[in-house]
Order: C-alpha cells, then structure tokens, then sequence
C-alpha cells in the first residue's frame, strides 16, 4: 500500500529502505531522495521502520505499546 502519497512510496519499498540500512525515517526519506512535504506519513513511516527493525509487532514485543 502506499504509504506517502506526497512522494508516492510504498510499505514494502519502506521495508527494502530499513533492510538497505536506513534506521530511522530521516534516513528513509533520504533513501528515496525525498523529504517529508505534507509530513501526514511520517508516522506511519516511523512505525514501519520500528516493526521493520523488530520493534512494534516484532518478535522483541512492542516497546511503544501501540502494538500487542
Ligand atoms: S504523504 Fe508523505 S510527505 Fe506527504
């Protein structure tokens, strides 16, 4: 699903990002030559690249207790 209308990236290309390195959503914007315009994603781009990392629904638990 898209994830950033404004640049028109999408979860999966967020979780290729996190795998390529980027650890945070700076970096991810970084990754796709962007910066946040609309900063409606950026959220969402944080909680993918916790989730990526084995944060929020990984297999360490959720640290943020947003998720079970
Ligand atoms: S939706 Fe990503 S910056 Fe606007």
């Amino acid at each position: 699903m898209y994830v950033c209308l404004c640049h028109g990236f999408t979860d999966r290309q967020v979780r290729a990002a996190v795998t390529e390195g980027a650890g945070n959503t700076t970096a991810v914007f970084r990754q796709f030559a962007a910066k946040p315009r609309c900063g409606k994603c950026v959220s969402t781009v944080r909680e993918l690249v916790d989730e990526a990392k084995g944060g929020c629904g990984g297999p360490g638990g959720c640290p943020c207790g947003k998720r079970g």
